[in-house]
């Protein structure tokens, strides 16, 4: 019986968004956000949570303790993207779909974001997007979660 629940995950720096680097992050706030994903997810029924951390060990606690309460996961890890092998190591350990998103192309970006260290461990990733990398990975979530199997 899959878990007809969603947690969203924002990483390090995220609640600053609207004011941080409005070049790269645009000027929705995370709870502009969070706001459109609720919506998202009430047309189609689906519930869905919110967390936000700047510290890698609550990021960690928060994914374990997803176990048995969420059917998908979405993840901004921020910076942690680049080099957490913690949090990577907590994705490998947990049984729950990661979807990784990213607002900006990461890929496009300093050398140093180029390499995602979670990226092995995840679904899949979506980046560049801005708050239609969220929204993507919710309406993928939702597919897989409403789908028979
Ligand atoms: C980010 C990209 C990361 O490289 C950066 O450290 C962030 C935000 C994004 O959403 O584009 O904090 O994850």
């Amino acid at each position: 019986m899959k878990i007809n629940k969603v947690l969203v995950i924002h990483g390090p720096n995220l609640n600053l968004l609207g004011t941080r680097e409005p070049e790269i992050y645009g000027s929705m706030t995370m709870q502009d956000i969070n706001e459109d994903l609720a919506k998202q997810a009430k047309e189609h029924n689906v519930e869905i949570d919110f967390f936000q951390s700047n510290h890698e060990g609550a990021i960690i606690d928060t994914l374990h303790n997803a176990r048995g309460q969420y059917g998908y996961i979405i993840l901004n890890a921020g910076a942690f993207t680049h080099y957490s092998i913690a949090i990577r190591d907590a994705l490998a350990a947990i049984d729950i779909p990661v979807i990784e998103v990213h607002l900006s192309n990461i890929h496009k970006r300093e050398e140093f974001r180029h390499h995602s260290v979670i990226a092995s461990v995840v679904e899949g990733q979506i980046c560049g997007f801005g708050l239609e990398s969220y929204k993507s990975a919710l309406f993928i979530a939702i597919s897989r979660l409403q789908k028979e199997d």
